[in-house]
């Protein structure tokens, strides 16, 4: 199959020429505004580019009508959706960046890393992880896809509006609970239901990493429930040059609970991705 044409691509910030631009992936169920709160806090002027990743945001719904309600063309897989982001920056003209995700985001990244190593000089890694589900958060998945499909809603993943924050930012934030509420439901059952699938069958890609010699950073928020500080240090240690940023009082959403320190992080990597 092919991907040309499967994502939107958004720039955020048309930055200085000649730079590495970075690219910022979104993390289940949302889409590139996440990555808004960050975007102006960076420093070193780069560009600024996020894809919505498969039939998320403003990305097509694609030519394959499961259930008569659009998902993204083609067999659920995030290997899919790495091979889109390559060819929907191709299609922009990059040849290199640095590349960051958030969560699905990060799982996205480092597919496009196994995948297109040759695209990335830098590697950000937001509150992810690099291991694969167990059997039981696999079919966790698999109902929840089903769910929203029977349901046509989304309303089965609302939950994640206050799972995502941190225990301290779920009392004191509930503006951020309602943002990431009004992002949840903007998306589509049948995007939230193709990216389950293609969760629920990613591989390990701790080797991927292993094997990567460029600059990277690891950011997570200290009261991560989703990603915890402890995946956080796998992959810090399977990386060889990685630098981590523990953000305090931040849940799952660090770019949003606390974006100063993730723009630092990232900053930073774009500066040793330059060299
Ligand atoms: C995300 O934030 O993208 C999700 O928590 C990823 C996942 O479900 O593993």
């Amino acid at each position: 199959m092919t991907t040309d044409g499967m994502l939107r691509l958004h720039t955020l910030r048309r930055g200085a020429p000649g730079r590495l631009p970075l690219v910022l992936l979104h993390g289940f169920p949302l889409d590139h505004r996440m990555w808004l709160d960050v975007t102006d806090l960076l420093p070193g002027d780069p560009t600024v580019l996020a894809p919505d990743l498969p039939g998320f945001g403003d990305s097509p719904a694609g030519d394959d009508v499961a259930e008569g309600l659009g998902a993204p063309a083609g067999t659920p897989s995030l290997e899919v959706a790495a091979d889109a982001v390559a060819a929907v920056l191709r299609e922009a003209g990059v040849e290199r960046a640095v590349v960051a995700g958030l969560s699905m985001g990060g799982y996205v990244a480092m597919a496009v890393l196994e995948r297109h190593p040759d695209l990335v000089a830098g590697l950000g890694l937001v509150d992810t992880k690099s291991t694969a589900d167990d059997d039981a958060a696999r079919a966790r998945r698999l109902e929840l896809a089903d769910t929203v499909l029977a349901e046509a809603r989304v309303d089965a993943v609302l939950g994640m509006r206050s799972a995502v924050l941190g225990a301290t930012n779920r009392v004191a934030r509930p503006d951020l609970v309602d943002r990431v509420e009004g992002w949840i439901r903007d998306q589509g059952p049948a995007a939230v239901a193709w990216a389950q699938r293609a969760m629920a069958a990613r591989p390990d890609r701790t080797a991927v990493l292993e094997a990567f010699d460029g600059p990277a950073v690891v950011v997570v928020g200290e009261e991560d429930e989703l990603s915890p500080p402890a995946a956080a240090e796998h992959l810090v240690a399977a990386l060889r040059d990685a630098q981590l940023t523990v953000v305090p009082r931040a849940g799952h959403m660090t770019p949003n609970e606390s974006p100063e320190p993730v723009a630092s992080a990232l900053g930073g990597l774009l500066r040793r991705a330059h060299g």
